[in-house]
């Protein structure tokens, strides 16, 4: 089964779902079908999203010999010199949006960033290919949930819009999103690789 999905298909080894259909949309638009898969994730403790990505995609290929990509993002908010920067995930489980807002009480300067990293690797490739991509914006005062997203997403509003990534579809976030510029570079480099 797996033998004849070679060349046909990449794996998103993810457990979010959410950054799932994220990929998915941008993939689909390129003809790229992606399947879901629930690797045991390593994530290593690292400043270098790049680092954590390539160290997760060899992992994750061990455990399943299929054409793998991982993402890892970040976000990084000025006013805080960068943090929570590639401890995003720690820092959502620990003190979460609102816990993030107390910190930003009265600070003028909401710019933030999320970064993004996707990395492949497969039985062809040497070392991991990565694509970044970057989305720019600011926290919010508040938390502006909508009916999508996760995350970070309802308190981060990219510049060009007035909602928050939680306020916005999937097409929508995929026109502002780190993930999705990652993923569209990635998809570009693909397209090439397979022909
Ligand atoms: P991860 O290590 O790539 O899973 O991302 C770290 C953390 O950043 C996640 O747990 C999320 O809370 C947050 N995060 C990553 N990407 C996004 C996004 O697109 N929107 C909102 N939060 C995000």
């Amino acid at each position: 089964m797996s033998f004849q999905l070679k060349g046909k298909v990449v794996f998103f080894a993810t457990n979010n779902i959410n950054k799932f259909n994220e990929a998915r949309k941008v993939l689909g638009s390129y003809k790229i079908a992606v399947g879901m898969l629930r690797v045991k994730n390593l994530e290593i403790q690292s400043e270098s999203l790049e680092e954590i990505a390539k160290t997760s995609v060899i992992h994750a290929f061990q455990q399943c010999r299929l054409p793998v990509i991982v993402e890892d993002a970040g976000l990084f908010i000025e006013a805080l010199n960068g943090f929570p920067g590639p401890y995003a995930s720690y820092v959502y489980k620990t003190i979460g949006n609102e816990g993030l807002l107390k910190l930003m009480k009265g600070v003028t300067n909401r710019k933030a960033c999320f970064q993004s990293v996707v990395a492949y690797f497969s039985e062809e490739l040497d070392t991991p290919v990565c694509f970044d991509g970057e989305a720019s914006g600011e926290i919010t005062e508040d938390v502006r949930k909508g009916c999508s997203g996760f995350g970070f997403d309802p308190i981060f509003k990219p510049y060009g819009s007035e909602k928050t990534f939680a306020e916005m579809s999937i097409d929508e976030k995929n026109k502002y999103s780190h993930r999705a510029k990652a993923f569209r570079k990635f998809a570009k480099w693909y397209k090439g690789f397979k022909g």
